[in-house]
């Protein structure tokens, strides 16, 4: 299944890319929105790179989706490349207090360096960027009390970008520039749509819960069998796991054929609303 980025989110590279070029004289440190189910994929691969080597900050979000376990050995990954790593369930709040103290730990050479030079309680400025629906908004509400909208990303809409305090020392750039994931690789997409980053609109749906059946049937066999009732056999194909829960579940259209796309709304509905537990779609790359 192709997903290209154009049939996504159309239009804002550019503006994005000029956005940060402008700004990032002026931080002092990078945030990135990572979601934890989906480590890699929801990140930019153009940042190092935009960014030119800023000390940088990865904020895993969604961690109460995400599989415990890879949700640490990411984490540790990412302290490998040289970040420092937070892990966050942006919607209930739990590890958003992290945040000032990492920001202030990744900083702390630069901090030093200000006091130095008498700039005692110095602001820290951090610019927070992510990929669209990655929660990058949510997380910023959260870590400071903001109540206001995102800054929007709406094309028509007008841009502006915003100053949101945290404490005292510390603010954050919020801006509408979004960044966009690497398309090259075409699992990329179809992780992106089985998270809902990417609508269902432009994808075809039996085909995402196909692919979905798939991986879980292969990496999660037990979560299947416990929320469908089916037995999953080692070999069995997402088509046919698809089918048998469909049956299960009575989705049947005339002649007694499974209405296999009922199921298939069914499937991505219910992962994403975690009904069928926490699960990591992407494995670190060699670790170590
Ligand atoms: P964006 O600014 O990066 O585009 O993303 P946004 O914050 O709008 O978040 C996209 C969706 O992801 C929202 O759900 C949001 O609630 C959810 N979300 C963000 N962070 C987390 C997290 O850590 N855990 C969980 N479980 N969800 C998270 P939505 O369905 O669009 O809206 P709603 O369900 O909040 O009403």
């Amino acid at each position: 299944m192709q997903i290209d980025s154009l049939s996504w989110f159309p239009g804002h590279m550019t503006k994005t890319r000029r956005m940060i070029a402008a700004e990032i004289g002026g931080m002092d440190a990078v945030c990135e929105i990572v979601d934890a189910r989906i480590p890699l994929s929801s990140r930019n691969p153009d940042l190092d790179e935009l960014t030119a080597g800023k000390p940088r900050l990865v904020v895993m979000g969604h961690i109460d989706q995400a599989d415990e376990t890879l949700t640490k050995r990411w984490a540790a990954w990412f302290r490998a490349q040289g970040c420092a790593a937070i892990e966050v369930d942006a919607k209930s709040g739990t590890g958003v207090k992290q945040f000032a103290p990492a920001v202030r730990m990744l900083l702390r050479d630069k901090i030093a360096a200000y006091e130095a030079k008498g700039q005692v309680g110095r602001v820290l400025r951090v610019m927070v960027l992510g990929i669209p629906n990655v929660g990058k908004s949510t997380f910023i509400n959260k870590v400071s009390g903001r109540k206001t909208a995102k800054a929007e990303d709406r094309p028509g809409v007008t841009r502006s970008k915003q100053w949101v305090p945290v404490d005292k020392t510390l603010e954050l750039l919020d801006t509408p520039g979004i960044l966009w994931p690497k398309f090259d690789d075409p699992a990329v997409g179809v992780r992106l749509a089985f998270t809902g980053a990417i609508r269902d609109e432009v994808v075809d749906v039996e085909e995402l819960a196909m692919r979905l059946m798939d991986y879980l049937g292969t990496h999660y066999p037990a979560a299947l069998e416990a929320r469908y009732k089916i037995s999953v056999a080692p070999d069995e194909d997402g088509w046919a796991l698809l089918e048998k829960a469909g049956r299960k579940r009575g989705f049947l259209i005339s002649g007694g054929e499974v209405d296999t796309e009922r199921m298939s709304r069914i499937l991505l509905d219910e992962f994403r609303a975690g009904k069928l537990g926490r699960f990591t779609l992407e494995m670190p790359p060699e670790e170590g």
